[in-house]
């Protein structure tokens, strides 16, 4: 939800920032714009619609001389998508300028405040306050910092803020609550940004700057204060990866880059958790699940869905119940959660707010946490009491695939593990278990492999308005993810039902010609699946179906059919789900849509 990068050094910088900006469009493409200080001025540009447009407008930062800094690309939750009131924001002075990710809940009431005490906005959003706060506090002051400082103390909600003041040259400031917001070390150069994937190709090196935290940044350092201004040492972490993980490598778009990858991002996700046939986890006890009576599951979208999926394995497996609840409904009951419950949350960015605002209400009521999540030192990572991180790499798309293959995969393993420590498997069991986790990359690949004709199949069925997916176990957990990433990048409508529910209501709107998606790779199952596909053939559905490899039968009544590896039954989640994120895939090209940065989303979500 919004971008922000910042720059000082002695290069020109709006082209950094601009290169920047591109890497983090995936955040929100409404609008962008970039701030660069020079001579004691600062100089603005921003267009609304996608960077490109900004790159256009300023002839690629060409047009915009400094060395120093700010960038952003938003995300639209206060006013239009317009000119004005893209980011950054100027002081009436024209002497600072702030870029802004959050949302500044008390913004109405500073706004009033700020309007009697003279100040004008040209804008309807709620981060020209900021600027204006600056502005206040530096003519009472004299003290940049200290503006910043106390600016940043009047503000309710959630910031990432990156500021600029045309008196203090070759400094940038970079204060955070929470929203992501990271430092890059360089030589002779320092950057903060949203994300590591905005300064990878300049440093490795990051800082994370924690809630409350604020930087001011210079070409040959960086100073981090806490919020009273006392300066604080913080450790350099060296990033994992590589510029080529954050591009596109040769595909024509990063989703369909990111479903190819997933072989190898389960390998990095599974592989070092198993030794010498053993599952572990860093810093879970032997004891981890002493006293825990119920598990519950909690998190956003794909995220949930990949819970929905992995609840099967956890509850088959351990014995223990586990409930799956939306992050978003969870925080606004009174549920019943105590010290007896285990709260595991999953999300990609580790910033998604609903999930965040999960995390904290079970805390509160003693709950112990448990955070699968991908994103290092985000705040989800930091705020739960354990994490079991993905390592699928960066994810860029905004339609999620590696990113949810490798959560199913983290917590079938959880599953395994638990159910071992809890004496609740025999020992034939776990080591067959932990080999149908080690197989789980190749089986992903096969089921790439498998479905060659999915390109063919998405030119047939792309001009279907509305479509249904219907499973029943784990086959329906997969449809409610195969619905979304076919709803989120195609713009078709879908849904997703549970086999045995059609009948109840929804079979009602089944008519000829009408395509229905049945997963039926449940073999204790299939029978119950086939009469289903049944009940919607005779009322003249077309049945494109999943089914596992060396299925026969399903011939009798599908029109096509989608092959998935055999394998563990608890497991096959991550499997089936690739065709499906093909299928999606291709339907959305067939349909002319823009696959990695589908309308009106944003990849983090980072307001309620
Ligand atoms: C998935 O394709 C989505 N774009 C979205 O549902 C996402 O999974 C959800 O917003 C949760 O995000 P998180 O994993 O970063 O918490």
């Amino acid at each position: 939800m919004c971008g922000i990068v910042g720059y000082t050094g002695a290069q020109s910088a709006a082209p950094i920032l601009l290169a920047g900006l591109k890497n983090l469009e995936y955040r929100g493409y409404d609008s962008a714009g970039i701030a660069v200080l020079d001579k004691g001025a600062i100089s603005m540009a921003k267009a609304s619609g996608q960077i490109k447009n900004l790159c256009q407008k300023t002839n690629d930062g060409a047009e915009l001389h400094g060395s120093a800094g700010i960038g952003h690309t938003r995300w639209a939750t206060h006013g239009a998508p317009t000119d004005t009131n893209a980011h950054p924001h100027l002081s009436n002075d024209g002497k600072f300028a702030v870029v802004h990710n959050g949302i500044i809940e008390n913004y109405m009431a500073l706004r009033e405040e700020l309007m009697e005490e003279g100040f004008v906005f040209a804008s309807e959003t709620d981060t020209e306050v900021i600027v204006h706060l600056l502005d206040l506090y530096f003519k009472a002051t004299g003290d940049c910092k200290l503006a910043v400082m106390k600016a940043a103390s009047r503000l309710e909600g959630s910031y990432a803020l990156g500021v600029i003041c045309a008196e203090r040259p070759g400094r940038v400031y970079a204060v955070k609550e929470a929203s992501p917001l990271i430092l890059g070390v360089g030589i002779g150069e320092n950057f903060f940004a949203s994300d590591v994937t905005a300064l990878i190709a300049h440093t490795k090196n990051i800082i994370y700057l924690d809630d409350g935290e604020f930087a001011e940044i210079t070409p040959d350092r960086i100073t981090v204060y806490d919020c009273a201004g006392t300066p604080k040492k913080k450790p350099i972490f060296r990033v994992a990866w590589d510029i080529e993980a954050a591009e596109k490598g040769g595909y024509e778009h990063f989703m369909l880059k990111e479903i190819m990858e997933q072989p190898r991002a389960l390998k990095a996700t599974i592989e070092p958790r198993i030794k010498d046939g053993r599952i572990a986890f860093e810093g879970l006890p032997d004891d981890y699940l002493a006293g825990i009576e119920k598990i519950v599951i909690s998190a956003c979208g794909s995220a949930y869905y990949a819970g929905c999926a992995g609840r099967y394995a956890i509850e088959e497996l351990c014995r223990i119940p586990v409930e799956t609840e939306l992050a978003s409904e969870l925080r606004y009951r009174n549920p019943l959660i105590d010290e007896h419950t285990l709260l595991i949350v999953i999300s990609q960015s580790g910033e998604t707010a609903d999930t965040i605002a999960a995390v904290r209400e079970c805390k509160a009521r003693g709950a112990k946490t448990l955070a699968i999540v991908n994103v290092v030192g985000s705040t989800i990572a930091k705020l739960a009491d354990n994490v079991i991180y993905t390592w699928a790499g960066p994810e860029i798309a905004v339609a999620t695939t590696k990113g949810y293959t490798t959560q199913v995969a983290a917590l079938n393993m959880f599953a395994v593990y638990a159910a071992e420590r809890l004496g609740r498997i025999s020992p034939e069991r776990y080591a067959a278990l932990v080999e149908a986790l080690r197989s789980m990359p190749e089986r992903v690949q096969r089921a790439i492999d498998l479905n060659k004709n999915i390109p063919e199949l998405a030119k047939r069925y792309h001009d279907n308005q509305s479509l249904f997916f219907i499973g029943r176990n784990i086959d329906y957990a997969i449809c409610l993810e195969g619905s979304l990433k076919l709803k989120e990048i195609s713009y078709l409508h879908s849904e997703a039902y549970a086999a045995g529910e059609l009948k109840h209501g929804t079979i009602a709107l089944i008519e000829e010609g009408r395509l229905v998606i049945s997963v039926a790779c449940h073999e204790a199952l299939f029978d119950k699946m086939m009469s289903n596909i049944k009940e919607v053939k005779a009322r003249g559905a077309k049945v494109l179906a999943v089914v596992l490899e060396g299925n026969r039968r399903i011939f009798s009544e599908a029109d096509d059919v989608l092959f998935v590896p055999v394998g563990e039954p608890l497991f096959m989640a991550a499997i089936e789900i690739v065709p499906l994120q093909l299928f999606a895939y291709h339907m959305a090209r067939e349909n002319g849509c823009d696959i990695d940065k589908p309308k009106n989303l944003a990849k983090s979500v980072t307001v309620e």
